[in-house]
């Protein structure tokens, strides 16, 4: 295998969704049939990044996505734990081996799939197409439809009172203020503002409040600052689709590799629904509230904010008809719709080839 192939196989692999596109991985080549992959987390200054779950989801849609692109190149892609490797920053051995496989066909999709944080059209899924979406996650994981105009109804009120929560939270602003890209179509590591869903009055004044946290909180507390981005963030979005899916795993996730693992899963859905001509939102912040609720952990000096996530987790059990000690892996909606008009590109090769020392 030539660096030429390997260095293709890692420049489709860098389409691979992550959390607010940080991209939490760096990639070595480490001689012609093996690479390696440096992963990290963002849990310490990124609130949504519980115990660096949702980096390790991206680690799995990452190790997916490397698998298929090597078999553009008729080469099966293995990967396994660099044993000793600690779950802040583990490193993915991968070994190429040349294989007689057909390219799969989700890889002409890698490139294409975008996240859809607007209104998608409400047609209903065919029977077919969900089949195939619970195809694609394998055995590991069983997916519910939120799909009836009731359904949907109940994930949007969910939604509304996650943004409460996530638009109030003192610790989740730098979060926000320090992700989007303002006056971008396009943004290589972040999100750029025209892909975050509001309409481009809403933006001017978004991009306006955000510098400061004093503007965002007084905004909040005097003018309804929550309401024009919860309608059109999270309420409209959630009756504007085909359905919410909800991925369940077959067991309790255990070690952070159940985490990596989902990932992989997630990523086989999301590229399934781009080849069935279908957008898919991640709605994961309702499942990571529920995740420090449920396991008592404070994340805001504000003590509303604890009380908001135990409400919101109960919540989230009674319209999943769920239990308090179910896991869940990954939430989002589908729906059909135009390609957005903007997106989140990558950082270059160059730009997330690890300096090895
Ligand atoms: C584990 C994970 C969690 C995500 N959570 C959300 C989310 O809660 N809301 C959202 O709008 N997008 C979410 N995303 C989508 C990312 O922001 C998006 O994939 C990234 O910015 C790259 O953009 P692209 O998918 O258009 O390439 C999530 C993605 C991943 C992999």
């Amino acid at each position: 295998m030539s660096r030429e192939t390997l260095e293709k196989i890692l420049d489709l692999a860098r389409w691979a969704p992550s959390g607010d596109n940080t991209q939490p991985w760096r990639f070595e080549i480490v001689s012609d049939s093996r690479l390696a992959i440096h992963g990290f987390d963002t849990r310490k200054h990124v609130l949504y990044d519980f115990d660096g779950h949702a980096s390790h989801m991206a680690h799995g849609a990452l190790l997916e996505t490397l698998r298929l692109a090597a078999t553009r190149f008729a080469l099966r892609a293995e990967w396994k734990l660099r044993p000793g490797s600690p779950d802040e920053a583990p490193i993915y051995e991968v070994t190429l081996s040349p294989a007689a496989m057909a390219e799969d066909p989700l890889l002409r999709h890698v490139e294409t799939r975008s996240v859809q944080r607007r209104a998608m059209r409400a047609t209903p899924l065919a029977p077919a197409q969900k089949d195939a979406l619970a195809a694609a996650v394998g055995d590991g994981y069983t997916l519910r439809f939120f799909e009836s105009f009731a359904d949907r109804f109940a994930v949007a009120r969910l939604l509304w009172q996650n943004a409460g929560i996530r638009l109030t939270c003192p610790e989740a602003y730098p979060v926000h203020r320090d992700i989007i890209e303002w006056k971008a179509r396009y943004s290589a590591d972040r999100i750029p503002d025209q892909a975050v869903g509001v309409d481009p009055a809403t933006t001017l004044l978004m991009r306006w409040v955000m510098q400061r946290w004093e503007r965002v909180a007084f905004f909040n507390r005097y003018l309804g600052g929550t309401i024009v981005p919860r309608v059109q963030l999270d309420f409209i979005p959630a009756l504007a689709c085909a359905g919410h899916i909800l991925m369940k795993p077959a067991t309790r996730p255990v070690e952070f590799l159940d985490h990596v693992r989902a990932g992989v899963a997630l990523q086989r859905l999301w590229l399934t629904a781009a080849s069935l001509g279908l957008h898919l939102q991640p709605e994961m912040t309702p499942l990571i509230f529920r995740w420090y609720a449920r396991e008592q952990r404070e994340f805001s000096s504000l003590p509303r904010i604890a009380r908001q996530a135990r409400a919101l987790a109960a919540r989230f059990e009674s319209v999943a008809g769920a239990k308090e000690d179910d896991s869940f892996a990954f939430f989002c909606r589908v729906g059909h719709s135009p390609p957005p008009r903007s997106r989140s590109l990558r950082k270059t090769l160059d730009e997330l080839s690890a300096r090895i020392r």
